[in-house]
């Protein structure tokens, strides 16, 4: 069989892509270029510089290994078992979250609220792949952050992205939410929690079908974790404390109601880049 060139099977790719996923022309092409270049271990530059040169078999084989999960919607950080997440190379694997760029808002608040050259303690519910303990640590040094997770294999993840990444002043504890933290007591608390209602259909589309449901879904009308971590929020925050928790883009009037109810002070939310409210906060 003839050699195949590169540029060839890039467009024979991205169209696969963008007809099988539908995607636009940028993004299939996007995604090709990242499964080729993990396939033959370059990146986009040399890609583009290398478009005529011939691929081997050995070489489009393992490419279409990639491209047929992609093909059936297996999501690209699971097939490459990686994601950035600020700047920080995380190890994702099936068994967490794909850390999303909201996220990247609750750490920017939860920094905002965090001395730079004194320690604190921070507390970090429902890890997954530890994107924002490690996040943190990685911009307060002087932070001591525990991260809960229920999920054991949750927890191996985030241990083995702080040992790679040579961040060492985390604790990792297994459990439900508050459960394993006996009376300690935390200058912040900061969460991603599951807050998708249960029935919404987006669950059974696109990447959502393989990430882990509960990291995704939390009751009939996705408030079932918020309001648990909220109820006991005090019992773990030292007195002006902070309390601040991602949620979904319909639910920051809800959850500014559960911090009030609760008794927190200087209740709020603050929109992400979309203007959609997109965390809300209280401090104790
Ligand atoms: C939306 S994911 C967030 C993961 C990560 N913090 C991030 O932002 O990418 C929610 C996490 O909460 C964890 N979780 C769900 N229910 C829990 C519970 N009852 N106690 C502790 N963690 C829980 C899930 O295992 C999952 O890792």
């Amino acid at each position: 069989m003839a050699d195949t060139q590169l540029s060839e099977l890039l467009n024979l790719a991205s169209a696969a892509l963008a007809a099988a996923l539908n995607l636009d022309g940028r993004e299939a092409r996007l995604e090709a270029q990242v499964l080729l270049g993990h396939a033959l271990g370059q990146d986009r530059a040399y890609l583009i510089a290398h478009g005529a040169d011939p691929l081997s078999v050995d070489q489009t084989d393992a490419f279409h290994v990639l491209l047929s999960r992609r093909l059936s919607g297996e999501p690209v950080a699971y097939i490459l078992g990686k994601r950035e997440f600020l700047s920080l190379d995380l190890r994702v694997t099936p068994a967490v979250l794909i850390p999303r760029p909201e996220t990247e808002l609750l750490v920017e608040q939860a920094l905002a609220r965090l001395p730079q050259d004194a320690p604190s303690r921070v507390l970090d519910l429902g890890t997954g792949s530890g994107a924002v303990a490690l996040a943190i640590v990685r911009h307060r040094p002087r932070a001591e952050v525990v991260a809960v997770d229920q999920s054991a294999a949750a927890l191996e993840v985030a241990r083995e992205n702080a040992a790679q990444l040579g961040l060492s002043n985390l604790h990792f504890l297994q459990g439900d939410w508050y459960g394993p933290l006996d009376r300690r007591r935390f200058d912040l608390i900061v969460s991603n929690p599951p807050y998708i209602a249960a029935g919404d259909p987006h669950l059974s589309e696109g990447d959502l079908r393989f990430e882990p449901a509960a990291a995704l879904a939390s009751g009939a009308d996705g408030l079932d974790a918020i309001c648990i971590i909220v109820a006991s929020a005090h019992d773990h925050l030292l007195p002006g404390g902070w309390l601040l928790f991602e949620h979904g883009y319909d639910q920051a009037d809800a959850c500014r109601e559960l911090l009030r109810q609760a008794g927190f002070q200087h209740v709020g939310s603050e929109q992400d880049l979309a203007r959609i409210p997109r965390i809300s906060y209280g401090q104790a």
